[in-house]
């Protein structure tokens, strides 16, 4: 499987093609999950605080057998209850059972962008993790941030795919040397049945996921479906040995719904 990777500002390299573990039940599910990823070559898992499973991460990770230093592993506080970014570090990282994650990122902007901030500064200086970054912010939340930090965020993780195609947020995140990383890049599997995906595959004798992820990579945007099946994973991961054309591009870019937009989700959930 291919190990491609793009740079953060800081000189992190991440693996475009993550395993993200939203919505997989702590225990068996997702220690199965995250192991056949591990197997298939899969290098970048993406978990959080919030979605409760990073004990079944760590299990995993150390059953795999794979070398810590391999993995790129991603983990997010959880803003709801406020609370200290960089004592909660430690708690994650005492369930993940490593002494450092790669990257550590503010989940959501609830509160406000900049409150977190300093904790996230902290994290990183008391080395609980290598890198710092945020989800879920729109262009004005990343400035606001990244005016009042002295560290830069080196990552907005958004919801991203064609159909959720924001290019106003995706294009200050590049003139800020901010990575965008797209989650939910399968519609959470809603996207799979859209004609135009169906058809592009079908031609290129894909699978319509490996044309969704495909679409990510292809403009070096780390992405991290979500499967709880060893075949659909193997799957998700064979999607460097392909190319979409221009005109499929052009095509799957034609299917946003957000207008381009420089928000980073339709509405707040909190
Ligand atoms: P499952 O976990 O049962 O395999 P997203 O990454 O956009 O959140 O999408 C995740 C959803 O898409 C999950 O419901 C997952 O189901 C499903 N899924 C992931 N990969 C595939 C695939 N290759 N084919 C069909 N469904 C998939």
């Amino acid at each position: 499987m291919s190990q491609a990777t793009r740079r953060l500002t800081d000189g992190t390299e991440i693996p475009l093609l993550g395993l993200g573990v939203w919505q997989v039940p702590d225990g068996p599910a997702c220690v199965n999950a995250v192991r056949w990823a591990l197997e298939l070559g899969y290098r970048h898992i993406d978990t959080a605080q919030a979605y409760g499973n990073e004990e079944s991460v760590g299990r995993a990770l150390r059953d795999s057998g794979v070398a810590r230093e391999d993995v790129f592993i991603t983990t997010k506080f959880y803003p709801r209850r406020r609370g200290d970014p960089a004592a909660e570090a430690e708690h994650s990282l005492r369930r993940l059972g490593v002494d450092q994650v790669d990257l550590y990122i503010v989940h959501w902007p609830q509160g406000g962008a900049t409150w977190a901030w300093p904790g996230m500064e902290k994290a990183r200086e008391l080395g609980c993790t290598r890198s710092i970054g945020v989800s879920n912010f729109d262009v004005d939340e990343l400035a606001q941030v990244i005016s009042a930090g002295s560290v830069p965020p080196v990552a907005n993780q958004v919801q991203f795919s064609p159909f959720e195609h924001r290019r106003g947020l995706l294009e200050a995140c590049e003139r800020s040397g901010v990575v965008l990383e797209a989650y939910s890049p399968l519609g959470t599997g809603r996207h799979l049945g859209e004609a135009t995906v169906t058809q592009i595959a079908e031609r290129l004798g894909r699978t319509p996921a490996q044309v969704l992820l495909r679409w990510c990579v292809q403009r070096e945007i780390p992405v991290i479906p979500k499967s709880t099946h060893r075949e659909r994973l193997e799957e998700n991961a064979q999607i460097f040995d392909f190319t979409l054309t221009d005109d499929d591009m052009a095509a799957l870019d034609a299917l946003d719904r957000t207008r381009g937009t420089a928000r980073a989700r339709e509405r707040k959930w909190w």
